[in-house]
């Protein structure tokens, strides 16, 4: 059983899976590619809907510092995800990198994971998206009654978000039949973006009141701190730029510049945003479903709320479907490795999409999206997602010592410091999320262990790879 437990996949298999040579993928992207594909997926609800509850209920204008702490975060980490993504290029998942590093009960754990945090990411997405649009649509003159657009508990009369599960549906049937976001529409969104949040500090920062930041801190630092673990949900999305190592130039110098220029840009665009947003208004009438739109109309700007709403509903849709296209390709991973059921990996004959899973994460997701308020969703996905990132973490750390010999196109700096430092990041940010949010995470990763112990260990592929099975030791 223990052999079992920590058996690996071994790092060649995982190259031979990929055929790797047939598919060895074209080195084309630049360090200015890079950080246009890690603004694409980062800029979205987090600095759009999040930054607005963080400050109300946890820091206060000290937001600022919140966005500080848990960039750190993501820096160290990112550093270990191109490490990673460079020796191991399987479509860039930590679950693929468990596997290989820290055996499959880790693996399944990750995996599992994973799946959470993808999930729970769309939710909340889809429900920020909701605010946005809902705000948009009342700037035009038409007002969906709350009834039909807010979770229950969040407004008065609120029954069910339907603008949220709307989305989700319209998407998941786009990406059934499979489009798929190019470069061209990528480099399209991160403008509207960009254009977007500039939009914002040009017409606020004239707005800004000193007295609104004070007291800057109103719930202490310990506030700050459980502020940064809701406004981590921003920075999610900046792994995409890790995992497109091997389609890199000169992947030891452009990665860094990539993932650092994105990070950095994200950071400072949060800190000016956030700064400004409780500038123009007390921070304790942030918790609404479009703060940043929100803070124009309070400030007399109903055409800035009506842009800034447009820019968001565009922004936030693209990472949706980013989002919402990840989710099948975890699921597909799992199931080729016989941890969960075939029917998961199913291939559309005609679209070639993973349109089980698609068709499964679609439903998953609208059906919370319509019920459940964002801030219980955003906390979910961060603990799993400061988990898998602890996780990747640690594995730089054991794989420079299994596999010394492993060819890295990047190597993370200064090992084990970095790694040490984004373990100890994650885990502090993951202590301040509330209780509950541990008990439902705990709860999660024990359903999964009962699948894994009554179906993944039984059907893993490993256990018909004699050759590939080997010991938690490594040895076969
Ligand atoms: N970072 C992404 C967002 O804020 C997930 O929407």
């Amino acid at each position: 059983m223990r052999q079992k437990l920590g058996r690996r996949k071994f790092l060649e298999h995982i190259f031979s899976e990929l055929d790797i040579e047939e598919h060895r993928l074209h080195r084309s992207l630049t360090a200015t590619d890079l950080t246009v594909l890690g603004i694409g997926a980062i800029i979205g609800v987090g600095i759009f809907v999040l930054t607005g509850a963080a400050a109300a209920n946890y820091a206060g204008p000290g937001v600022v510092l919140s966005f500080v702490i848990s960039g750190a975060a993501c820096a160290f980490t990112a550093f270990c995800y191109a490490e990673l993504a460079s020796s191991i290029p399987v479509a860039g998942s930590a679950y693929n990198y468990a596997y290989a590093t820290m055996g499959e009960m880790i693996a399944w754990i990750i995996g599992w994971d994973l799946i959470l945090e993808y999930i729970v990411a769309c939710i909340a997405i889809a429900i920020g998206w909701s605010g946005y649009f809902v705000n948009i649509l009342k700037a035009v003159g038409i007002n969906i009654p709350a009834w039909c657009s807010a979770a229950p508990g969040t407004v008065p009369g609120a029954v069910i978000n339907l603008p949220a599960i709307i989305i989700v549906l319209v998407l998941t049937a786009l990406l059934m039949v499979g489009i798929k976001e190019s470069a061209r529409f990528t480099g399209l969104m991160v403008l509207v973006k960009a254009l977007t949040i500039l939009v914002f500090i040009l017409v606020g920062i004239s707005h800004v009141s000193p007295a609104n930041w004070h007291p800057f801190m109103p719930f202490g630092m310990k506030g700050v701190v459980a502020g940064a673990a809701i406004v981590f949900f921003a920075y999610i999305g900046f792994d995409a730029i890790s995992t497109a190592a091997e389609e890199t130039i000169n992947p030891q110098r452009n990665m860094p510049i990539g993932i650092l220029l994105s990070l950095g840009i994200c950071t400072i665009l949060y800190i000016v945003v956030a700064a400004i947003l409780t500038g123009m208004v007390s921070y304790t009438k942030l918790n609404t479903p479009a703060p940043v739109a929100q803070a124009l109309v309070l400030t007399g700007f109903r055409w800035g709320s009506a842009v800034i709403s447009a820019g968001a509903v565009a922004g936030i849709t693209s990472v949706l479907v980013v989002m919402l296209m990840g989710q099948p390709r975890i699921f597909f991973s799992m199931s080729r490795d016989g941890l969960i059921w075939p029917w998961f990996s199913k291939v559309h004959p005609r679209f070639r999409t993973p349109y089980v899973s698609q068709i499964l994460t679609g439903v998953v997701v609208a059906c919370f999206a319509g019920f459940i308020d964002i801030g219980t969703a955003a906390e979910l996905c961060n603990i799993g997602t400061l988990f898998a990132f602890a996780i990747v973490c640690g594995g730089v750390v054991v794989l420079r010592r299994t596999h010394p010999e492993l060819r890295r196109s990047f190597r993370c700096p200064m090992v084990p410091w970095i790694p040490l430092l984004g373990i100890f990041f994650c885990g502090w940010l993951m202590l301040s999320l509330p209780k509950i949010t541990w008990f439902r995470f705990v709860g999660w990763l024990f359903a999964g262990l009962v699948i894994y112990f009554s179906y993944g260990i039984k059907n893993s592929r490993l256990n018909t790879r004699e050759s590939g099975a080997g010991d938690s030791t490594g040895h076969q």
